[in-house]
């Protein structure tokens, strides 16, 4: 069993240490956040993640991890170094690499011995490259493990990937890697540094232009009465596209899809390729947001001032509390900018600070006296709520399901315009 460190807890830091910690390596995570440290090692998860309180209860149990402000403390007889810091994007759409600079350098001052260094943030493309030339006196083993991790289902995902992806400009070292992951039973990849970067990369931006293309059929499909779900169905039924990824809704967001997408368009820009379909992906993401905004005004008359809309869901998804580049808020900006006065509901999310939005403290409490109500996030919870009850409390009995989760049969008659984005089902 190896002696892990591992850099950086945020939700894909802590998700790796836990996950391996539950394969029996020894784990000790650093950060520079006491509080973060503190709570970890107080038995308490920082983030909201299923799954990782009761994995943190066992590895600690069994004393197979633990956590400390102390980088040199972290990297004592530590086999790998795992980096999991953030890279978010700068204004122009390229990576921000200063989290991985200042863990490289924490992590070059520190070393006592060859430790292999896996990178597991998303890097750009090049930069394995660029840290070569940035720390020539850093000799160890370097290799890169992009994660696959989806919010909310991160440690499932981490203990039953599709794939891993192991990149490296020498075999042993890609080997080596490979070997602490030798008891997850799924196809482990070898490949190059650079390699490793563009698979990270263009997985991402490939799930992003499958949602953007169903997307652009719903479209069509409810200007032609077409029954998208159906049609996603028959799709998703050919093996060669695949059923997953191919619900249409609000558009993707999240702290990788938009940022990671970008990021894509521009590395390429900087070397003379355009990403066309990409950046079409990109623009078509926009379109659907405009096409909410468009059936609220198709609703409510071209002037939203006076106007109350609630908001089901804050999220840029279920199963998280996360609201980065969600499209509930790109939406709720735009009804503001257009004068309407929202009042949000989350089952997770109860402080944000959107000038201007008040949080309901039930998804009917929202709902009192409104004109409209827009579904932006697929909480089950909202599944649940009485049709009836619902359309009662509203003082304009409008409602816009942009998830398609409303059951058609019971909520359409008590309301006078249901507006199923994509069309009814
Ligand atoms: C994503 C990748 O899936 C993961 O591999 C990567 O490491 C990080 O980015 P995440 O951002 O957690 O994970 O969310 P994901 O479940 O992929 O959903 C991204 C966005 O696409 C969400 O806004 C979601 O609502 C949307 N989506 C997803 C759809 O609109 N339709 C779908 O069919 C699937």
């Amino acid at each position: 069993m190896a002696r892990i460190a591992v850099f950086g807890l945020g939700y894909v830091g802590i998700t790796t240490a836990l996950g391996f910690a539950e394969l029996g390596h020894s784990i000790v995570g650093f950060d520079v956040s006491a509080s973060k440290v503190e709570s970890l090692n107080l038995g308490l998860i920082p983030i909201y993640e299923e799954g990782l309180l009761d994995s943190l209860k066992s590895s600690t149990d069994q004393n197979l991890i633990e956590f400390t402000l102390d980088p040199k403390a972290a990297l004592k007889g530590a086999d790998f170094v795992f980096l999991c810091v953030p890279t978010p994007m700068k204004v122009g759409g390229s990576a921000d690499l200063t989290y991985v600079d200042t863990a490289l350098s924490l992590i070059a001052e520190n070393l006592e011995h060859q430790t292999v260094i896996v990178l597991k943030s998303t890097l750009p493309l090049g930069t394995g490259n660029s840290i070569k030339d940035m720390f020539t006196n850093l000799r160890n083993p370097m290799a890169y493990n992009p994660e696959f991790l989806r919010e909310g289902t991160a440690l499932a995902d981490f203990r039953n990937p599709d794939r891993i992806i192991i990149g490296a400009d020498d075999t042993n070292t890609a080997a080596a890697v490979a070997e602490i992951y030798k008891t997850i039973d799924s196809p482990v990849l070898l490949t190059g540094f650079g390699e490793a970067e563009l698979i990270k990369y263009a997985s991402n931006a490939f799930l992003a232009v499958k949602i953007s293309f169903i997307n652009e059929i719903a479209h069509l499909a409810e200007a032609t009465k077409v029954n998208i779900s159906h049609v996603s169905k028959g799709i998703g039924l050919d093996k060669r596209i695949g059923d997953k990824f191919l619900n249409p809704g609000p558009g993707w967001g999240g702290s990788c899809f938009p940022k990671d997408s970008r990021e894509l368009v521009t590395t390429a820009a900087n070397v003379g390729v355009r990403l066309g379909i990409l950046e079409a992906a990109i623009a078509g993401n926009e379109e659907v947001k405009d096409r909410i905004v468009a059936h609220a005004h198709n609703a409510l008359g071209s002037n939203l001032s006076g106007k109350r809309i609630a908001v089901w869901g804050l999220t840029f998804k279920a199963k998280t509390d996360d609201i980065r580049d969600s499209p509930s808020v790109d939406v709720i900006r735009r009804l503001q900018a257009a004068g309407a006065n929202v009042i949000a509901f989350d089952p997770v999310v109860k402080s944000m600070s959107i000038q201007g939005v008040d949080l309901a403290e039930s998804a009917l409490g929202a709902c009192r006296g409104s004109d409209l109500l827009i579904l932006m996030t697929e909480w089950p919870e909202f599944v649940e709520e009485n049709a009836n009850e619902v359309a009662q409390s509203m003082r304009n009995r409008n409602l816009i399901d942009t998830r398609r989760i409303l059951d058609h049969s019971s909520w359409e008659r008590h309301f006078k315009n249901f507006i199923v984005l994509g069309g009814v089902s």
